[in-house]
C-alpha cells in the first residue's frame, strides 16, 4: 500500500492536476473508480477520518463482550468494558503483531494466542511473561481506534487523532435515535451485499433517486413520495407536498420534521435528518404496509413516517414507527464494497411472530436491484469507451458528493 509520502512530487503533481480537470456536475473520469494507487491514497487519507456505525449496543450487552470486524480492511475490535463504556482497538498484539482475538468469546481479560499477553478491557497491558528489563507496559496498550457509544449506535472510525468531533452531529440525531427507541432495539436480521464495484459508484446510486422508476418497481410502486422526486412532473410534486403537508399536520413526531444540516468540511461529520411519509396508506415499510412489530421508542400510534437520517458519511439509518434499517457501505478493494443492512426492532419484539420476510422485504428487494444496476454502471466504467456524464437535476446529491470528494482529496494531498 503506498503512503502519503511515497507520492512523489511529480506523482501529487499528476494527481492534482487530475483532480482539477475533473468538470463540475459531471462523473468523474475512469482513475477515481479503477486506479489501485487512488484507492490506496483514499485508504491511507480519507476512510480514516470518517466516523461510520459498525455495531448496536444489544451485539455485546455485557462487560466482556467483545466483536471482531472489518473497518476499511482493518481487523477491529470492539469491546464492552462495563463501566468504562466502549474501547476499540486493532487486532493487532503490541508484543509481535498477532492477532489477538479470533472470536467472540466474552473474557475478563483480552488475552494474545501467541505468547499470552493479557490486556485490560481498557487496553492497557496487564501482564507478559519475561517482559525484558526496563520495559514500560505503559508503552504497550492497544492500539487505539475512534469508538463513540450514542442512543444505542456504535460509531468507530480509526485515526482517533483526525477523526472529526461527533459532537454537533449527535445534537441533532441524538433526540432521533432516543424518539426512535435505538436504545432499546435489538437486531432481528442482519444481510451483506457485497457489490463489485467502486465504492464511490456505490455512494452515488445511494444518493439519488433517478433510478427509482426503471430500476425499483415496488419502492416506486409503494413509496408516494418517489413521484415528486423521480420524474420531472410538476403536477406530481405539487399533489405530493399537498400529502405531505397535510401528512405534518397529524404527525405524532413534529420534533423530527425536517433538519437537514449538511457539513462539507473535511473537519466535520456528514450528517442530516429528514422525516417524510413513507407513502400515503402505509404505516410502515412492511411488505404490505401493515404494522409489523411493537411501536419503538415515544411513538404511541403509527404516522407512517420515515425518518431518514445520515450517520456519517458511510453510514445511514431509515427509521419507521416499528422498526429501523441501517446501512453501511464498506469498502473493501478499489472495485469491491460490502453493502451491509441492519433490521432493528424493538428488544421485546417476539421473535415467533416476527415476520421477517416482510420486514425485510422493501429494502432486500431494492438493495439486490441496486447491487445489480451498480455493477452494471462499474462494468461500463471499465471500458475503453467510459466517459464521464452530467448528472441531471435529479442527481444533485450525487453530484455534491463528487464535489466534496474532490474538494477534500485536494485538500489531503496538497
Ligand atoms: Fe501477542 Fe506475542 S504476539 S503475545
Ligand atoms: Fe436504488
Amino acid at each position: 500500500m503506498l503512503t502519503k509520502q511515497e507520492w512523489t512530487a511529480d506523482r501529487r503533481a499528476g494527481f492534482a492536476a487530475l483532480l482539477g480537470r475533473q468538470r463540475p456536475g459531471w462523473s468523474l473520469e475512469q482513475p477515481f473508480y479503477l486506479d489501485p494507487t487512488i484507492y490506496a491514497l483514499e485508504r491511507e487519507l480519507w476512510f480514516p477520518r470518517q466516523w461510520i456505525v459498525m455495531a448496536h449496543v444489544s451485539e455485546l450487552p455485557r462487560r466482556g463482550d467483545r466483536i471482531v470486524r472489518d473497518l476499511f480492511g482493518e481487523e477491529i475490535i470492539i469491546v464492552n468494558a462495563g463501566t468504562d463504556g466502549f474501547h476499540a482497538f486493532y487486532n493487532v498484539c503490541t508484543h509481535r503483531g498477532s492477532r489477538i482475538c479470533r472470536d467472540e468469546t466474552r473474557t475478563p481479560n483480552l488475552v494474545c494466542p501467541y505468547h499470552a499477553w493479557g490486556f485490560r478491557l481498557t487496553g492497557e497491558l496487564l501482564s507478559g511473561r519475561d517482559l525484558p528489563e526496563g520495559a514500560d507496559k505503559a508503552e504497550l496498550g492497544l492500539h487505539r481506534i475512534g469508538v463513540r457509544e450514542a442512543g444505542g449506535l456504535i460509531f468507530c472510525g480509526l485515526d482517533e487523532e483526525s477523526l472529526p468531533d461527533l459532537a454537533p452531529a449527535l445534537d441533532t440525531l441524538l433526540p432521533a435515535l432516543r424518539h426512535h427507541g435505538f436504545h432499546n432495539a435489538r437486531i432481528a436480521e442482519r444481510r451483506s451485499y457485497p457489490t463489485s464495484a467502486n465504492w464511490k459508484l456505490v455512494l452515488e446510486n445511494f444518493f439519488e433517486c433517478y433510478h427509482c422508476r426503471p430500476s425499483h418497481p415496488e419502492y416506486f410502486r409503494m413509496n408516494g413520495h418517489v413521484a415528486a422526486t423521480a420524474v420531472s412532473d410538476e403536477v406530481a410534486a405539487a399533489e405530493w407536498e399537498g400529502g405531505v403537508s397535510a401528512w405534518r399536520e397529524q404527525a405524532v413526531a413534529p420534533a423530527l420534521d425536517r433538519v437537514v444540516r449538511h457539513a462539507g468540511d473535511i473537519d466535520e461529520v456528514k450528517y442530516s435528518l429528514y422525516r417524510q411519509p413513507i407513502g400515503l396508506g402505509r404505516d410502515t415499510q412492511s411488505h404490505d404496509g401493515k404494522p409489523i412489530a411493537p411501536l419503538m421508542g415515544d411513538f404511541t400510534h403509527y404516522d407512517g413516517g420515515e425518518t431518514a437520517m445520515h450517520l456519517g458519511r458511510l453510514s445511514f439509518a431509515g427509521c419507521y414507527n416499528d422498526h429501523a434499517v441501517i446501512f453501511q457501505f464498506m469498502p473493501r478493494g478499489v472495485e469491491e464494497t460490502n453493502v451491509v443492512a441492519t433490521w432493528l426492532v424493538d428488544a421485546d419484539a417476539d421473535p415467533g411472530t416476527l415476520d421477517i420476510g416482510s420486514l425485510t422485504f422493501m429494502w432486500d428487494v431494492t438493495t439486490k436491484q441496486d447491487k445489480r444496476i451498480i455493477e452494471d454502471n462499474a462494468a461500463g466504467v471499465r471500458s475503453r469507451a467510459y466517459r464521464p456524464g452530467p448528472y441531471t437535476a435529479l442527481e444533485s446529491q450525487s453530484a455534491s458528493f463528487v464535489a466534496s470528494y474532490l474538494e477534500i482529496m485536494g485538500r489531503l494531498v496538497g
